[in-house]
């Protein structure tokens, strides 16, 4: 072998290696959309999770500190309702599970700093409606929990369910927040 070749096996290496690299490292920033896509199926994402964020079409609404912060613990709150009131169904326990959705989601929730529903007047229109329409829902589950107590209809009490939830999917498709 002569020293050309050692020297040109010695680049042929070094260039092999460098490729095999960058292969073991994802640049994210390098995917194309259908990579992206790809990786997110793999994943096991849908299509809509693994939409990227610049794709945001929601509405900001924008409220006042105070109120961004309340307004976030009452939803997490809203959630932890729907939640005790699986649990209670779950075991049978319909009054139960009645009294969770009226606590945590029925009309005497308040939203805002002072407890009278003052995040409203900061909410569009239509954020409104949707807002309204949850706690309607809401009243109409806790009813139908309440009868489940002689009917035993569970069928029933997963259609106001999802009713009720259907309500938190469309404002939250259509809104997002932000503090000013
Ligand atoms: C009237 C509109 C509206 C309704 C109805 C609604 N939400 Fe929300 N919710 C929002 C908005 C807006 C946000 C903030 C989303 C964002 O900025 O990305 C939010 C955020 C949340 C969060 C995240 C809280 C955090 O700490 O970030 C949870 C959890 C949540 N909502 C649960 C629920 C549940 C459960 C329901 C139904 C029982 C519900 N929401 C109904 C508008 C709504």
């Amino acid at each position: 072998m002569n020293k050309l070749t050692h020297c040109s096996l010695a680049v042929l290496f070094l260039t092999v290696s460098n490729a095999s690299m960058a292969e073991m490292s994802i640049d994210h920033s390098k995917m194309t959309q259908h990579d992206h896509e790809m990786m997110m199926k793999h994943l096991g994402m849908s299509k809509e999770e693994s939409a990227p964020v610049v794709d945001d079409q929601r509405e900001l609404v924008l409220f006042p500190e105070a109120e961004y912060h309340l307004t976030l613990r009452n939803m997490r709150d809203h959630l932890r309702g729907v939640n005790l009131a699986l649990m209670n169904v779950a075991s049978g326990d319909y009054v139960q599970a009645a009294e969770a959705i009226e606590q945590h989601l029925g009309f005497g929730n308040s939203h805002g700093a002072n407890g009278l529903h003052s995040a409203r007047e900061f909410m569009p229109p239509g954020m409104q409606m949707l807002g309204h329409g949850m706690h309607t829902k809401a009243n109409a589950l806790a009813i139908t929990l309440r009868d489940a107590e002689i009917t035993e209809d569970s069928q029933e009490i997963f259609s106001k369910m999802a009713d009720l939830t259907s309500q938190c999917v469309a404002c939250h498709d259509a809104y997002r927040l932000g503090a000013e």
